[in-house]
């Protein structure tokens, strides 16, 4: 059985979107409120902060250095040593009520990254590409909270999940020119305790989703659409995980206190922090996929 093990105690209100950073073995994350952009390297455990002054809600690494960003008010470079930002563009300027969620870029390294109102309850959020051009095209609309997003190894299918909908699509996936088709349900988790949230995907396709509300990891095989392993968490609000640590066997795991009682926090005192499970299976999952443009 699988264990979480703390990494580094925190108190993000909604921590998000790990990213690991295998040439520095550092770990990337994100608290999405107070518009944070954290750092950690696992070896040295030196950890920084930038606070970008406004929601973030993912970042990517960018092939030529620094990282992209998607956040309140649309994209951004980043610059994580200088604490420098530089728009690129805002897709929804006109919609002030809305801002990025989560986030990844495609094998073309290409940025899918989409919107939520700040009342997660109409759906008024789309989810949109960052092209190599740094064009925007918007890919899906009626969406209320954009969440997870994965490929499987060969680019013909991408997974997708706007949370409150409670189920993971597919669609057929054409890496060459980004269309997407063929929308099925391909798990349905009704009956799942708390809310679909992030979700990665390991090298034998096997989805693997966060749950808000839920105080657990699933793994999935998105072809049966049957659950296939369970990780409980000391804390409820399970947002996002990535695989990252040497040949990427370990899971790194974000959490959330956003909402949480003073009772609720008592009984998860950990909640916010950033999680570790270690040795999920020698070369579990890869690497993020870079911003190319
Ligand atoms: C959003 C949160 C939301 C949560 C659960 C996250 O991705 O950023 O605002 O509460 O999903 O649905
Ligand atoms: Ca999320």
């Amino acid at each position: 059985m699988h264990q979480p093990e703390l990494l580094i105690k925190q108190t993000c209100l909604l921590g998000e979107g790990p990213v690991w950073d295998d040439k520095n073995n550092c770990l990337y994350w994100v608290d999405i409120l107070p518009g944070d952009i954290h750092r950690y390297n696992i070896a040295s455990g030196d950890h920084t902060t930038f606070n970008v002054g406004q929601m973030v809600g993912a970042i990517v690494p960018r092939r030529s250095g620094g990282l992209v960003a998607a956040m309140q008010h649309g994209f951004y470079f980043v610059d994580f040593d200088k604490k420098t930002l530089h728009a690129i563009t805002d897709p929804e300027a006109l919609l002030p009520n809305n801002r990025f969620n989560d986030g990844k870029c495609d094998a073309a390294g290409r940025f899918w990254a989409g919107t939520m109102p700040f009342n997660e309850s109409e759906p008024a959020g789309s989810l949109y590409i960052l092209s190599t051009d740094l064009s925007v095209q918007l890919k899906i609309k009626g969406v209320t909270i954009s969440n997870g997003l994965a490929w499987n190894s060969d680019n013909t299918v991408m997974y997708y999940i706007d949370t409150p909908t409670r189920v993971i699509v597919a669609y057929d996936f054409d890496l060459q020119t980004a269309s997407i088709s063929n929308q099925r349900v391909a798990v349905d988790v009704h009956g799942e305790k708390g809310y679909p949230d992030g979700m990665t995907i390991d090298t034998d396709g096997m989805l693997w989703v966060a749950y808000y509300g839920g105080w657990q990891i699933v793994q999935y095989n998105p072809h049966t659409g049957a659950s296939l392993q369970r990780i409980n968490f000391p804390v409820a609000n399970i947002t996002c995980c990535t695989f990252g640590g040497p040949s990427f066997a370990d899971m790194y795991v974000t959490t959330a206190r956003k909402e949480l009682s003073e009772a609720d926090l008592q009984k998860q005192p950990l909640a916010g922090s950033v999680f570790v499970i270690k040795n999920i299976g020698p070369n579990a999952g890869s690497g993020p996929n870079a911003f190319a443009g």
